[in-house]
């Protein structure tokens, strides 16, 4: 299989990869590309696993020259991801264009969990669950959920153009609808109260550690997908706060936050009547809130 281009979400340390582009970087790199010459090239720009990103980009070049613009975007800061125009997650290839956030790793553990509440709303209700994968970004989590779950009546939304048409590339083919517009705005209306599974990886990062990030995060994803504002926590909010008019009875609410942020954002799922669970992954370094609309008749 070819190497991943994958990084962590930007909140959590620097991997290897995301804190290579730290170093400093090395000058335009001569033709021709031998595969020493690409890793060197690499190594010397900082990229700690340069051997697996050659692989990577002598598959992904179709020519020299290609191959030659590939590592040049490489050395001068561009994420992988968006050198080679995909990012492999939960198993998939997803679309990766420039100015577009790159799906996280971590972000698996949340299409883990939103896989098995989508299969149990299908049951519960004998018809195709209604997902909604709000700030879509790419568009990754929509559409690896539509390639899990046999049935979906799916639907994306971010408040970014750049995102909007790149998640129209992953979620169309999918069977899914993407509109463009700030949270729940962009939904059509006749989605109030109809949705089984609501999955919301919104911006979380505390806009004073914005500046710590890597550089390949700071400078090449756009900041409204990385702010959460003063505790990074203000999207969030306005997320939990709108919710429960668009949930279905039972129907839950899935949204990425860190171990930090847990408990003031317990809080605001609970200040809204949706009763919080948290669930974690150490692997993955992952922690996830899933709150539930009470089903109807029950507190
Ligand atoms: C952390 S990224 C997540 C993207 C994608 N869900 C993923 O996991 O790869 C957050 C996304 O939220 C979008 N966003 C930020 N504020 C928004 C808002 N008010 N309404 C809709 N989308 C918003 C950003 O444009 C960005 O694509």
């Amino acid at each position: 299989m070819s190497p991943s281009p994958m990084r962590p979400h930007p909140s959590s340390p620097p991997s290897s990869l995301s804190s290579s582009l730290a170093a400093p970087l090395h000058p335009p790199l001569c033709a021709p590309h031998s595969r020493s010459a690409v890793i060197t090239a690499l190594r010397a720009a900082g990229c700690v696993f340069a051997e697996d990103e050659a692989e990577l980009l002598l598959s992904s070049a179709r020519t020299a020259d290609e191959l030659a613009a590939m590592v040049e975007r490489r050395v001068t800061g561009l994420p992988l991801e968006h050198v080679v125009g995909w990012a492999e997650f939960y198993g998939r290839r997803i679309a990766v264009d420039p100015g577009v956030f790159v799906p996280r790793r971590r972000t698996e553990f949340l299409v883990g969990q939103a896989v098995g509440l989508g299969r149990r709303a299908a049951d519960r209700t004998g018809r195709p669950p209604v997902v909604v994968d709000l700030c879509c970004g790419s568009g990754a989590v929509g559409a690896v959920l539509a390639d899990a779950l046999d049935r979906i009546e799916l639907y994306a939304a971010d408040i970014e153009p750049a995102a909007v048409r790149c998640a129209r590339r992953n979620v169309t083919p999918a069977g899914g609808d993407v509109y463009e517009g700030d949270l729940f705005d962009a939904l059509p209306t006749g989605l109030r109260g109809r949705i089984d599974v609501l999955v919301a990886n919104v911006p979380y990062v505390p806009t004073e550690e914005v500046g710590l990030l890597p550089p390949e995060a700071r400078e090449h994803e756009p900041l409204v997908a990385l702010d959460g504002g003063a505790d990074g926590l203000d999207v969030l909010r306005r997320v939990t706060a709108t919710a429960p008019q668009w949930l279905a009875p039972g129907g839950r609410l899935l949204v990425e936050t860190s171990e930090r942020q847990a408990r003031h954002a317990v809080a605001a799922f609970t200040r809204n009547g949706l009763a919080p669970r948290v669930t974690s992954s150490e692997d993955l370094y992952a922690t996830v809130i899933i709150g539930t609309r009470p089903a109807e008749g029950r507190a």
